[in-house]
């Protein structure tokens, strides 16, 4: 799962970033103190030189700091990294909700454009598909630039106070802090006062229907399927402008849980004393994405297929020379195995079904004296001879 994600990532121009577990608190504080991980779900405490101290409850915030820290603005725009990782959150455990779990994510930062935001869209969806999930849906917003939702804002505080009684108690916290926050309230989703809210497609300006609209149609270009939902406006409260998440859709306790979400967030890295720098990205639920391709028999040879050769060798010095040509192959960037310890076809054909090679090395007695190998395409099943100095221009040639 790893090496998939974080292949595709490189592939759109990804390097990645390594933030610590723990960091002080003021970092994540920075998410908004109105989101649920703020109040409810940081695991805090003092350290010995009575320093508040967080566990990294997710990877955004910390990105942000990082990249201000290390001037990485300075390189290059847009700056495009990666990280994988786990992350804490003093939740109440249960389906798809753990305290530690691992997010891969990827942050963009520098650039604001349509084209940018499906393209980060477009990566995730990738990772999805190669995996061979089904039954999923992109779901996706826009909370209006700061214009818009400063007016959205304004009417819903209206609104919620007129019906102040039919809503939990979060949710009346939340008026005149974060009314939008009452959109997604996690008591009571199907609250009819909730559902019948004001829309804030009717309060965006010119400029973000403008490009709101130009993402979905940069989406349709792509054949990338979506839901415009209205009421989504995501936990964290660092978002702008584009909101998105990838929901399942199942008959069992999965269903209608999202394994990824993400968004824009204009003013994060302000908010850090940095410059006006844009930034967006999304952070994948790596348990909860390994659930669903459980639950859905998903594990494809694509998934379990690292492995480009497997090598066969059948007696004591073939093995030895194995060995030999293995650490060659690995040299060159050729994911390699071999049997360590049988000698018979048998056993070494089980652990080729296992491990799905693309080519299969088989060496014995005679291929050893005449210092060739036989090389099988596992996938066509055709078989050649060649000699050994030829093994890796011969793979490097096929595995392109
Ligand atoms: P988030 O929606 O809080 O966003 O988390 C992203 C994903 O992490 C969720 O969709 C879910 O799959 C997984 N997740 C969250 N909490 C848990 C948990 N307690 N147990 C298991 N999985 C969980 C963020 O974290 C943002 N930083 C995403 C982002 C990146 N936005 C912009 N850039």
């Amino acid at each position: 799962m790893k090496i998939l994600c974080v292949e595709i990532a490189k592939n759109y121009g990804y390097n990645e970033i390594k933030t610590p577990i723990f960091e002080h608190t003021d970092v994540f504080v920075r998410i908004g103190d109105d989101s649920d991980i703020v109040t409810k779900e940081m695991y805090t405490f003092l350290d010995k030189g009575n320093r508040s101290i967080t566990l990294r409850p997710e990877g955004t915030a910390a990105v942000v700091r990082s990249y201000l820290e290390n001037k990485l603005y300075a390189k290059t725009s847009p700056m495009k990294l990666f990280y994988f990782g786990p992350m804490f959150r003093y939740e109440r455990p249960q389906a798809g909700r753990y305290r530690e779990f691992h997010q891969f994510g990827v942050e963009v930062f520098g650039k604001s454009t349509p084209l940018l935001d499906c393209d980060v869209i477009i990566s995730a969806n990738q990772i999805f598909q190669e995996l061979g999930i089904k039954n999923y849906h992109l779901k996706i917003n826009t909370i209006g630039d700061n214009e818009s939702r400063k007016l959205y804002s304004e009417k819903l505080v209206e609104y919620f106070e007129e019906h102040i009684n039919h809503l939990c108690s979060d949710c009346k916290r939340r008026i005149n802090k974060n009314p939008l926050r009452i959109l997604d309230c996690k008591v009571d989703g199907n609250n009819p006062i909730i559902k019948n809210a004001p829309k804030i497609h009717d309060f965006l300006n010119q400029e973000s229907k403008d490009y709101f609209s130009e993402v979905l149609s940069i989406l349709d270009y792509y054949q990338v399927d979506y839901i415009v939902d209205e009421n989504l406006v995501r936990g964290l409260d660092y978002y702008t402008d584009l909101v998105f998440e990838f929901i399942i859709e199942s008959n069992d306790e999965l269903d209608g849980l999202a394994f990824c979400g993400g968004g824009k967030y204009a003013n994060l890295v302000e908010s850090f004393g940095g410059m006006d720098i844009p930034g967006i990205g999304y952070a994948i639920g790596v348990e909860r994405l390994l659930s669903i391709v459980d639950s859905q028999d998903g594990w494809n040879d694509k998934i379990e297929n690292d492995i480009d050769v497997l090598i066969i060798s059948l007696d004591k010095l073939s093995k030895l020379k194995a060995l030999e040509i293995a650490y060659l192959l690995r040299l060159h960037n050729i994911p390699t195995e071999i049997d360590y310890e049988h000698y018979t076809m048998k056993h070494q054909f089980k652990l080729a079904d296992k491990l799905n090679p693309k080519f299969l090395i088989i060496i014995g007695e005679e291929e050893r004296k005449n210092n060739i190998v036989s090389i099988k395409d596992n996938e066509t099943k055709v078989q050649e001879t060649i000699s050994q100095e030829k093994i890796i221009s011969y793979l490097k040639g096929k595995l392109l």
